[in-house]
């Protein structure tokens, strides 16, 4: 988020005095913001996080909540807004356009990469790579203890994540909510797998899939396998931004001042075959961003 924030302060530094409001939504409701300059987010390219801080702002879903923000981008003269976030924050977005004429521009932000009309969002690579380099770790273990793993990522209600780190660290299961696993199918797969001679494992487990705790629990019992549960947590969201988030960061905050230029509101930059585009915030608010099913079947080949 910091290489975006810094992204568009930079870009639109000689046009616009540029302001960055505090804590998200927050920020727009009580009028709290900070002066941003070229130099005020020198050294923010390589920190996690965000510098702005944020925070989530249930007073934000409510009519008096849009209202106040409203207010506070037509009392300080706001030319555009650039919302920085996910999913969540898309839809604030798209409530708020219907109460100012201010435009809007969103630039997707999330390690859950599930926002419509980009292939990847910002974090989302930075977050993978941070559960690989656990998950290489708790292999060491697996193999070595000759026990089976289930990892617990993040993702929400998605299965993204889980599914490019479970893929990218061998898992030999992946257990995503867009795609049911039957338990008996599991515990035939663990028995196959034990029968093909694998010792140990890894079932790489979106949170989204529910209580993984007790799914392990259920494994161990049903497959006398020794089972551990590890989950990867909020580390997942911090930490140094990998080389190409930063990147997709900038390239994103390109976007979307050339988009306030050129006047186009309400619209969300993506990252679509390899260039970057724009789409229409109401659509990608709509539109439930698909799971890549040919992704899976590969993991699962390579799992063999
Ligand atoms: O949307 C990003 C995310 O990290 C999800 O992966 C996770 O489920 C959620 O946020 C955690 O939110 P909170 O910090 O509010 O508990």
């Amino acid at each position: 988020m910091n290489a975006a924030i810094r992204g568009v302060v930079r870009i639109a530094n000689s046009k616009f005095q540029v302001l960055g409001f505090r804590r998200g939504w927050e920020g727009l409701i009580t009028n709290t913001f900070t002066q941003l300059t070229p130099r005020s987010v020198s050294g923010v390219l390589q920190q996690g996080g965000t510098i702005l801080h944020t925070s989530r702002c249930p007073e934000f879903k409510r009519r008096e909540g849009l209202r106040k923000a409203a207010g506070t981008l037509e009392s300080n003269h706001v030319y555009g807004l650039v919302v920085i976030g996910g999913n969540g924050s898309f839809k604030g977005a798209l409530e708020l356009s219907k109460h100012t004429d201010t435009m809007i521009v969103g630039i997707p932000a999330s390690i859950d990469n599930d926002v419509f009309g980009t292939e990847e969002t910002i974090g989302f690579d930075t977050a993978a790579n941070t559960a690989v380099a656990e998950i290489d770790k708790i292999r060491d273990t697996a193999v070595s203890h000759e026990r089976l793993f289930m990892i617990e990522v993040m993702g929400r209600e998605r299965g993204f994540l889980a599914l490019e780190i479970g893929l990218t660290v061998g898992a030999e299961i992946i257990l995503v909510p867009e795609v049911k696993y039957p338990k008996e199918k599991l515990f035939e797969t663990i028995r196959q797998n034990k029968a093909k001679g694998k010792k140990s494992g890894l079932i790489v487990a979106a949170e989204g899939i529910g209580d993984t705790r007790r799914l392990a629990q259920h494994i161990q019992r049903n497959t006398k396998a020794e089972v551990r549960l590890s989950i990867i947590g909020y580390a997942q969201r911090g930490g140094n931004p990998t080389a190409r988030s930063r990147l997709l960061a900038s390239l994103f905050a390109n976007r979307a001042v050339e988009l306030l230029l050129d006047e186009e509101g309400n619209r969300v930059v993506g990252l679509q075959d390899g260039r970057i585009e724009s789409l229409d915030l109401q659509t990608s608010c709509a539109t439930e961003k698909p799971l890549d099913p040919d992704l899976l079947r590969l993991a699962n080949t390579l799992s063999v």
